[in-house]
């Protein structure tokens, strides 16, 4: 199995680790357009290989597509991270030129590539490289769902004091401060609502926290987070490659699946060889599908800002 990352930053180079780590994949080739720093990622990671005990193959590229030839998935995460006060869709502009340009490359070699979009702002990206690849929609998926779930777990358990690895819980709508939503309806301690635990307060302040998550990190860092985003990559390839059917939370192309047709945005997928396989109906509350309807209109915004643009 073969996965390209496009992109040799922050993120890519973390979810290359974590894919190795994990053994997801025999092959992963990492593309950079700056001269020499994927084949620097790649060689400084097969370093580490006999250390962490793993087989995998990870080799560089400074933009020759050949070598990313017959990729099973495909990552994109180039483009600009987000700086300390800037918002994810300050960055359309640049990277929508990137992930343009990044797509129609990785289909020449790879035409049966399942493609994730990780480079912000990642619902128009999505949109994006859904419209101009044409592939079928299961092919397209955006990642911003699972980590901003991973992110609302992490709260959870810090107010709960419990592991992580404990609390089961959702983020849906799009990757954006104001646009994500954290289902805390949903969210269980090993399989009791957390509302059992924590107080309404508690509750509200673990979702204004899971909602600037990503802001919060920029703020720390500098730059925006590798880690979670890494991970979080690799937590999907894994699902497509071994077509663990798991539900993850994605970023996807509805045609009338949660009263939205012709957007790409967060909702929960069953994730397999074929891609995204199914849209999952979580049965939203009147309220919590007016903050969905809510969101996908500040998308749809984003998405036509991308469109004049382009005009
Ligand atoms: P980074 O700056 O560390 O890495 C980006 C890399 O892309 C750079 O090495 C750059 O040389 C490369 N690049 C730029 N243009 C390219 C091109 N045309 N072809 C190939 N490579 C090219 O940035 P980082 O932190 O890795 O973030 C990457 C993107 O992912 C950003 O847009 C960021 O906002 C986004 N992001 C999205 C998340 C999500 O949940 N969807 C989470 C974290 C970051
Ligand atoms: C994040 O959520 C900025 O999208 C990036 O960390």
């Amino acid at each position: 199995m073969k996965v390209t990352v496009v992109g040799a930053g922050n993120v890519g180079a973390s979810c290359a680790e974590y894919i190795a780590l994990n053994r997801i994949a025999s092959e992963v080739v990492i593309l950079d357009i700056k001269e020499n720093f994927a084949e620097g990622k790649a060689l400084d990671l097969m370093q580490t290989a006999t250390l962490n005990k793993f087989n995998t193959r990870i080799s560089g590229s400074t933009n020759d597509y050949s070598k990313t030839a017959n990729s099973d998935v495909v990552v994109i995460t180039s483009g600009i991270p987000r700086k300390p006060g800037m918002t994810r869709e300050e960055l359309i502009g640049i990277n929508a030129g990137i992930v343009k340009g990044v797509t129609e490359n990785i289909l020449k070699h790879s035409p049966k590539a399942i493609i994730i979009v990780v480079s912000n702002p990642m619902d128009t990206m999505t949109y994006l490289a859904l419209k101009e690849s044409k592939l079928p929609k299961n092919r397209i998926i955006g990642m911003g769902g699972i980590l901003d779930s991973s992110r609302f777990k992490c709260y959870l358990s810090m107010a709960l004091n419990a592991p992580a690895s404990d609390i089961s819980g959702t983020v849906i709508g799009g990757h954006g401060d104001t646009t994500m939503i954290p289902l805390t309806r949903l969210a269980t301690y090993n399989g009791v609502p957390v509302s059992q635990f924590l107080a309404d307060d508690v509750l509200k302040k673990v979702a204004a926290d899971t909602m600037v998550g990503g802001a919060t990190l920029t703020g720390m860092l500098g730059t925006s987070a590798w880690y979670a985003p890494g991970a979080s990559v690799a937590a999907l390839v894994d699902s497509i490659l071994n077509d663990q059917k798991k539900i993850y939370p994605c970023c996807v192309y509805l045609d009338g699946e949660y009263g939205q047709k012709d957007i790409c945005l967060g909702v929960p997928v069953v994730i397999g060889r074929n891609g995204w396989e199914k849209i999952v109906d979580y049965k939203l509350t009147a309220e919590e599908q007016a903050l969905f309807n809510k969101s996908a209109e500040a998308v749809r915004n984003m998405n036509n800002v991308l469109s004049e643009m382009k005009a």
